[in-house]
C-alpha cells in the first residue's frame, strides 16, 4: 500500500454484471458508508450511474454509490483505480481474457485483490507471473472468493486447524462431499467455461495446467503422490457409498494444495485431497453416479470439440449479463461435508467439517463469500503469514472469514464425528 490514504476500501470492479451487482447490494446492505468507504466500477458511466441509483435508492444508509470508470484493457485506468483503493474486488471475466492487467495493476500500487476465477489455466499464468513481485511489493492477490473454492479450501483449512488443536497431528486426507444444492448459472460464468476449453484446446502451458494436480504449486514443487481428480464412479473410501466427479474438483482440489504449499506443508508433503458427489448406496447410487460422470464427461468431450463449443457458447449459452434474478439468487442452497483422516499417537481419528449456506451457491452465497473476502483483506482482518503474493482464501485471509460468514447466515463448523458415524467404521 501506498503512504497516501487510499480514496475507498473496497472497488467492486464489475458492478454492472451479475455476480459484481449481487456483490455490491450485499455490500451496501451489510455495511454503511461509515463502516466501508465502497464504490463500484466498470466500463460503462451510464450503466454504472444506474446501477448506483438503484443501490442508493433500495439502502436507507447510501445516499450515493461513488463510480469508477475504466476499462479492463486500458492498462492507466487501472492503475488508476488500484491507487485509489485498498481492495479491488472483481467479477470482470472471462478472467483469461480480462483478468491479467488488473492484477499487474494491483501488484504494482501494492493494492490488494479478490477475485471469482476458477479459471486454473489463468491463476496459473499470474502466479508464475506475479506472486514473486506481489511478494515485493505486498499485495494480496487472493484468487476464487466465491463458490469455488471458498467452501473447499476454508472447510479443509477448519479440518486441518481443529487436528492440530485437537490431535496435535494434520489429517494425511481430506474427501469434500458436495452433498446437495440448486443453484442457477449465469452467462458470464459459461463465458469462463468456454474460454478454460477453449484455452484447454490451444494452449499447451493450459493443458498441462488442467493435467497436473499440482499445477497451481510453486514452481519447482509442482509433483506429489496426490493422483488428482476422480474422473469416474466410485466407491467411497470412507463412507462406502457410491460417488461420482465434482465438477468443481479441478479447480477446488489444486488451490486447497497450493495452500498447503504457500503454508509450509503444515498439512504434510503427502496430503491428499479429492471432492466428490456422494450419490447414495446400492444399485441406484451407482447409476446415479454413472449418469453424473457420464454427463459430465459428454459435456466436457462436447466443449473440446472447437465448432461444437463455438455453437454451445453462441447459440445455446446464456449470453454474458444474463442471470438469475434478485429473489433466485437469494434463493437456493448448498451443503458440503469435509472428512479427514489422520493419525495420532493414540491411533487414527476421523475430524468432520460443513459448509453450507441457503442462497444460490454461485450468485447469493458468492456475494457475500467474495464481499466478506474484501472486507477481511480492507480491515486486514487475515489470519495469514503473508503480506504479498498470489494467495488463495485459506492461505491469504484464513479463519476469519469463516468468522464472517457464520455471521451472516453460513454454516462453517467442525468437530469430531457423533458415535455411530459410518465415517468412523473406517470402510
Ligand atoms: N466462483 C464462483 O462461484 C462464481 C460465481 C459467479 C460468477 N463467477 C465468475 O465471475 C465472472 C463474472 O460472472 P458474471 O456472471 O457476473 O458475468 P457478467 O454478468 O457477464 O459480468 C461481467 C462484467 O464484466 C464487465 N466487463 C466486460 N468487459 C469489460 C471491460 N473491457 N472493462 C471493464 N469491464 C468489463 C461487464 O461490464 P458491462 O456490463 O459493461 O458489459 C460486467 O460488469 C465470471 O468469470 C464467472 O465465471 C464465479
Amino acid at each position: 500500500m501506498t503512504d497516501a490514504d487510499p480514496t475507498y476500501d473496497v472497488v467492486v470492479w464489475g458492478a454492472t454484471g451479475v455476480a459484481g451487482r449481487f456483490t455490491a447490494e450485499y455490500l451496501t446492505e451489510r455495511y454503511g458508508p461509515d463502516d466501508l468507504a465502497l464504490a463500484i466500477g466498470g466500463r460503462d458511466r451510464g450503466k454504472l450511474d444506474a446501477v448506483a441509483a438503484d443501490l442508493a435508492g433500495r439502502s436507507d444508509a447510501w445516499d450515493d454509490v461513488p463510480v469508477v470508470v475504466g476499462d479492463a484493457t486500458d492498462a492507466e485506468s487501472l492503475r488508476a483505480i488500484a491507487r485509489e483503493t485498498r481492495v479491488v474486488c472483481t467479477t470482470v471475466g472471462p478472467y483469461t481474457r480480462l483478468g491479467t492487467p488488473l492484477v499487474e495493476a494491483c501488484v504494482e500500487a501494492g493494492t490488494d485483490y479478490c477475485d471469482l476465477t476458477g479459471e486454473v489455466n489463468w491463476v496459473r499464468e499470474t502466479v508464475d507471473r506475479f506472486h514473486e513481485a506481489a511478494v515485493d511489493s505486498s499485495a494480496r492477490i487472493v484468487h476464487s472468493c466465491g463458490f469455488d473454492s471458498v467452501p473447499a479450501d476454508l472447510g479443509t483449512l477448519l479440518v486441518q486447524s481443529f487436528a492440530a488443536e485437537t490431535f496435535d497431528a494434520p489429517c494425511e486426507t481430506v474427501r469434500i462431499y458436495l452433498e446437495g444444492g440448486s443453484g442457477s448459472v449465469s452467462g458470464g460464468t459459461l463465458a469462463s467455461f468456454g474460454e478454460l476449453f477453449e484455452a484447454a484446446a490451444t494452449d499447451p502451458l493450459a493443458r498441462e495446467t488442467l493435467r497436473n494436480p499440482y499445477s497451481l504449486a510453486p514452481a519447482g514443487e509442482r509433483s506429489g503422490v496426490d493422483p488428482g481428480e476422480q474422473r469416474r464412479p466410485r466407491r467411497d473410501p470412507l463412507r462406502g457409498a457410491w460417488t461420482a466427479p465434482s465438477p468443481m474438483a479441478s479447480v477446488n482440489e489444486r488451490v486447497i494444495r497450493r495452500s498447503n504449499a504457500l503454508l509450509g506443508y503444515p498439512w504434510g508433503r503427502e496430503f491428499r485431497c479429492s471432492e466428490v458427489v456422494p450419490t447414495g448406496e446400492g444399485l441406484r447410487g451407482a447409476t446415479t453416479a454413472g449418469l453424473v460422470a457420464g454427463g459430465l464427461g459428454a459435456f466436457s468431450a462436447a466443449m473440446s470439440i472447437g465448432p461444437v463449443r463455438s455453437a454451445l457458447r453462441r447459440h445455446v449459452f446464456p449470453d454474458p449479463g444474463e442471470g438469475p434474478t434478485r429473489e433466485e439468487a437469494e434463493a437456493g442452497h448448498f451443503r458440503i461435508r469435509l472428512l479427514g483422516r489422520g493419525t495420532a499417537t493414540e491411533g487414527p481419528f476421523t475430524v468432520e467439517a460443513e459448509f453450507g449456506a441457503d442462497r444460490d451457491p454461485g450468485y447469493g452465497a458468492t456475494a457475500r463469500m467474495l464481499g466478506e473476502s474484501a472486507v477481511c483483506l480492507a480491515r486486514d482482518e487475515v489470519d495469514s503469514p503473508f503480506d504479498g503474493g498470489v494467495l488463495t482464501p485459506a492461505s491469504g485471509i484464513g479463519l476469519p472469514l469463516a468468522e464472517r460468514l457464520r455471521e451472516v447466515g453460513f454454516t462453517a463448523s467442525v468437530g469430531e464425528p457423533s458415535a455411530g458415524d459410518t465415517t468412523e467404521s473406517g470402510r
